[in-house]
């Protein structure tokens, strides 16, 4: 069997990704989210609140332990979140911590877990992290968000290091998905132009019909979990292959 534990499998991209893996028989697919609806026979759904860190460390362990004999194990890590659009100075002490918390902490400690699991395991092993382009550079309005990507980006490449050092052969990645109509664009479209001087691009790209479907997102990550020996840098963009 191959396993795929997925964060984030209620909507968007991660739901995606969900409908095209369970397609397959072989594929048994543990989701995390808080909400879900239209479970199919192969898909587990794990309610549970990823920003609750201190529920997460007690849980953490028993998040993998349906996996048995894998083939294929795969760990996921897609739930995010922008948090409070605005500029420094305007934000909540709780919703900076609230977007490190499910976009940094959350996803270290499910890689840590799954480093643990599985190093001695004969299978094949890939963590697919999803990021941003925003972690590259700065957007006004985005400060944690930005942050918080470019910190799952370097965190990725460490944990990739130190699996070459180990020969743990687990294949890491940190992929941005490009724009996708989701309903994270719908947020941000409905942003104060005050707090968010970029608005009007990302209201242009859906208006000119520019976001990527999350299908077709889905498809690409998983062109990288099927042949991850195709790519040989940790740092993806699906927009560049
Ligand atoms: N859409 C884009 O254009 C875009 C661009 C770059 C990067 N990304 C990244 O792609 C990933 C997926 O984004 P998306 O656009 O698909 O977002 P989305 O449509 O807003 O979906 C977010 C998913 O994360 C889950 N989630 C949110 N908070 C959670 C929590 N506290 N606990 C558990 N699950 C939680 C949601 O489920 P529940 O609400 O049911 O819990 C939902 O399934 C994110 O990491 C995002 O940063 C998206």
């Amino acid at each position: 069997m191959n396993y795929y534990i997925i964060t984030g499998s209620s909507r968007g991209i991660g739901r995606a990704l969900v409908d095209q893996l369970t397609n397959d028989p072989e594929n048994e697919v543990i989701g995390i989210a808080r909400s879900y609806q239209q479970a199919k026979k192969n898909y587990h759904h794990i309610e549970f609140d990823l920003g609750n860190i201190e529920e997460l460390k007690s849980q953490v362990s028993h998040f993998f332990e349906t996996v048995k004999a894998p083939k294929r194990v795969v760990l996921i890590n897609n739930a995010g979140t922008l948090g409070e659009i605005g500029h420094v100075g305007s934000l909540s002490a709780d919703g900076l911590e609230q977007v490190m918390n499910l976009n940094v902490t959350t996803p270290t400690i499910l890689m840590n877990e799954f480093v643990r699991q599985f190093s001695g395991v004969q299978a094949e092993k890939v963590i697919l992290n999803i990021s941003s382009g925003a972690g590259k550079y700065p957007v006004d309005g985005w400060s944690a968000y930005c942050a918080s990507k470019s910190a799952l980006d370097l965190f990725s490449k460490v944990v990739a290091e130190e699996c070459i050092l180990n020969e743990n052969d687990i294949k890491v990645f940190s992929v941005a998905p490009g724009v996708v109509d989701t309903e994270m664009q719908s947020q941000i479209r409905e942003a104060a132009p005050e707090q968010f001087r970029t608005k009007g691009k990302f209201v242009k790209l859906k208006e000119e019909q520019m976001l990527s479907a999350p299908a077709s997102v889905a498809q690409k990550l998983l062109e990288v979990i099927n042949f991850p020996d195709r790519f040989s840098e940790v740092l993806l963009d699906v927009r560049k292959f």
